[in-house]
């Protein structure tokens, strides 16, 4: 079965979906993205992702295209033109095509462009139950990490040295060697005495959804939590430590840097939170 795209208002064959050469996404990363984990066809934290789309959008000053309804059912129609039961679903939003002036042209009409793809959830699962390791890089990015930008030539920067280095996943690091987040995720521990630490929201890093999500999940298990900075020697001490992302919802770390977590396998928290985050999801 082909793929499909939609692209700005049509539904077109995936292999010849295309855009402007002209379009600033191309040519200045000036636009933003989401990305929702579909699960039996549904979109899991859907309206968090609409938040922050509308967030980012004003941000950047980018018109929104549609209403939320009218995005809500393209989202969905292009899940069910692919087909996908359980996947992910992209939304990009640039704003439009003009000749190539820095300034934001007049009058210009953002593109839009959504995609799915179907993903392999067992063997997402058998990852989750084997654990990644994660690298650490400094954090080179700029400092309006809490947009969801299409600008993210250092975070693959940072993810392709993860996958040179055999891991994962990247940890960035700021110039005060406390943790960030991933490169496509957010990063959490948990300390020696049990406290599930996650850095807090700022301009330093993504609001993840699915951040959001666990803290909720983590509320409702009466855990301690302590929204703030961590160093890399802390993670290097901690108990347990994991990502959270919609492509990778709550997965476990078992290394950084090569050195062992805790006991170098999955933490038993962060398998109960990924579980916890699947059953609260699907309802
Ligand atoms: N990335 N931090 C960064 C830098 C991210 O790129 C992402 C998500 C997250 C987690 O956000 P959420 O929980 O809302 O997915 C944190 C997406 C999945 C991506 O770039 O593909």
């Amino acid at each position: 079965m082909s793929r499909i795209a939609y692209v700005n208002g049509s539904y077109v064959p995936h292999a010849n979906a295309c855009i402007h050469i002209e379009d600033r996404g191309y040519q200045f990363a000036d636009g933003i993205y989401e990305v929702w984990a579909v699960r039996a066809g549904k979109l899991l934290d859907s309206s968090g992702h609409f938040r922050r789309m509308g967030r980012s959008l004003g941000e950047l000053r980018i018109a929104t295209p549609m209403s939320d309804g009218a995005l809500d059912v393209v989202l969905h129609e292009v899940v069910r033109k692919n087909r996908v039961r359980d996947g992910l679903v992209y939304l990009q939003i640039t704003r439009g095509v003009a000749p190539r002036d820095h300034a934001f042209p007049k009058d210009i009409v953002p593109s839009i462009v959504i995609t799915a793809k179907s993903m392999n959830v067992a063997e997402a699962e058998r990852k989750a139950q084997k654990g990644i390791a994660v690298i650490t890089v400094p954090d080179e990015r700029w400092t309006r990490c809490d947009i969801k930008s299409v600008s993210l030539l250092p975070n693959i920067l940072a993810k392709q040295s993860a996958v040179e280095q055999g891991a994962y996943e990247a940890w960035m690091v700021d110039e005060k060697g406390m943790v960030t987040e991933g490169s496509s995720s957010n990063a959490w521990i948990i300390t020696e005495g049990d406290v599930l630490v996650t850095r807090n929201l700022s301009n330093d890093i993504l609001g993840g959804i699915t951040r959001e999500r666990v803290l909720k999940l983590a509320a409702e298990r009466q855990l301690s939590v302590e929204e703030r900075a961590f160093s890399l020697k802390e993670a290097r001490k901690a108990k347990e430590a994991f990502i959270s992302s919609s492509i990778n919802l709550v997965t476990p770390i078992t290394h950084i840097d090569k050195q062992p977590v805790g006991d170098g396998k999955p933490g038993a928290m962060a398998c109960a939170l990924r579980k916890d985050y699947l059953q609260s999801a699907a309802t």
